[in-house]
């Protein structure tokens, strides 16, 4: 067959093998829905981004983007590897901290987050990139020892509209005036060390972009430090770095990505006749993204106007495709030596009409009871997942050493109900 495959697959028997890992036996031994990781893949592309970045900034750290995927097991392997960890809320810090992250190496970028929030990153002595400055001002009399803001600059890319995090519109980050004056307060109040934070969008496979960024970001920084006299001691890029969701489609070149970044912070360093300082980068998607598969089962074929293959894996279990529009790449792993000439929407359990992982597809010839594999489900899928419609989240399985571990049991009926009360029961409680 000429159809180029995701990378790590292998059809063996006309069977779909990933990562060396037979996906029919596992589905048969577990039974599905579930996600596999592979532990190789996951360290091999966090190796990837830390060899390109090191290769041309003497001083960078590498913060895994934890809202792509809070499995603590993931985090442990990262931060094996020397990978830091950037939280979007107090739980992801709480989640980083009993994988045995140390602080210093968490970064806090949340928004709209609370006073109490913020105190707790504070007090466990974690960065926080404030968003705002009326969130900075939030802990005005508590301040942490470095100050740091997310900027919204005026331009953002996204794959999506979405995934778009900076430029006009967007909710994230303080305008540049404002953010100017949080630093100018915390000096006031004896603050003497300070940080810089941008992100301006997620899933760009483009080495240009992060080059716009850079050069945005380090016309900001120079205004704030002749403004206020004072010197940034890191400046994070954020994450955003893409990866290619369809099998054709081109990789982002990292070395290329780190080379133009460099190139702009020594071009401005240089002229200011100062070493570069740290550099912090934020990537959730470019490291775990392709290391997960989510797998399911064909639960329906209906052939109407238009074909809709029905599976136990819908919006509750990866909501990007339902959220954004998003492709990702879908094969039946018990015909792989088959054609695809069957055009359908994949569906999930969900009674919503948005509930399609894959829309017009071409799929082999499917039956109630194959087996379907979903690419990329690494990143953007567990951490977003739901139990809408009463719908438990499937089990996690790592491919570690050539082994299976389970790194999350499924969820059971007790879990989705464990906090909510039938009415006859809270009356007597109240009672
Ligand atoms: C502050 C911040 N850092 C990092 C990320 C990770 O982005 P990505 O997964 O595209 O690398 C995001 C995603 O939105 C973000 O908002």
């Amino acid at each position: 067959m000429d159809e180029i495959l995701p990378h790590y697959t292998e059809i063996i028997d006309g069977n779909l093998f990933w990562d060396g890992t037979n996906i029919l036996e596992v589905a048969k031994d577990y039974g599905t829905p579930f996600i596999i990781y592979s532990e190789n893949i996951l360290r091999g592309n966090y190796r990837k981004i830390k060899n390109a970045f090191n290769k041309y900034f003497k001083n960078v750290s590498i913060d895994f983007a934890i809202k792509s995927n809070f499995n603590p097991s993931l985090i442990s392997i990262l931060s094996s590897e020397g990978c830091g960890m950037d939280a979007s809320s107090v739980n992801e810090i709480k989640i980083a901290l009993l994988s045995g992250v140390s602080p210093d190496n968490i970064s806090f970028t949340p928004n709209n987050v609370t006073i109490e929030e913020l105190k707790f990153a504070i007090d466990k002595n974690i960065t926080i990139n404030f968003d705002s400055l009326s969130q900075f001002r939030m802990v005005l009399d508590h301040l942490p020892e470095i100050v740091s803001f997310r900027i919204k600059i005026d331009y953002g890319k996204g794959e999506f509209p979405g995934i778009k995090t900076a430029g006009k519109g967007a909710k994230f980050g303080e305008i540049p005036e404002l953010a100017l004056q949080g630093y100018r307060e915390a000096k006031e109040k004896g603050c003497r060390r300070f940080g810089i934070h941008v992100m301006a969008g997620s899933n760009v496979r483009n080495a240009d972009h992060f080059k716009l960024v850079a050069q945005k970001i380090l016309e900001v920084v120079k205004n704030f430090e002749e403004e206020l006299g004072i010197e940034f001691e890191f400046v994070d890029m954020g994450g955003g770095f893409g990866v290619p969701y369809r099998p054709e489609e081109g990789e982002l070149d990292v070395m290329d990505t780190a080379k133009n970044i460099a190139d702009v912070f020594k071009a401005f360093y240089t002229e200011k006749g100062r070493e570069i300082p740290r550099l912090v980068i934020e990537p959730g998607r470019y490291i775990s993204s392709n290391s997960g598969l989510l797998v399911g089962k064909i639960t329906d074929v209906k052939r109407q106007e238009s074909n809709f293959t029905g599976t136990d894996i819908g919006m509750n279990i990866l909501m990007r495709p339902a959220l954004y529009g998003a492709y990702h790449h879908i094969l039946i792993a018990n015909r792989m030596n088959e054609e695809r000439k069957f055009k359908t929407d994949v569906t999930g359990q969900i009674c919503e009409n948005t509930d399609r992982i894959g829309k017009d597809v071409m799929l082999q010839e499917p039956q109630i009871g194959d087996i379907v594999a979903v690419f990329n489900c690494g990143a953007y899928t567990m951490s977003m997942a739901s139990n809408y419609n009463g719908r438990l989240l499937p089990m996690e399985l790592l491919i570690s050493d050539g082994k299976l571990i389970t790194i999350r049991e499924k969820d059971n009926f007790q879990d989705i109900v464990r906090h909510t009360k039938f009415y006859e029961s809270a009356k007597t409680l109240k009672d």
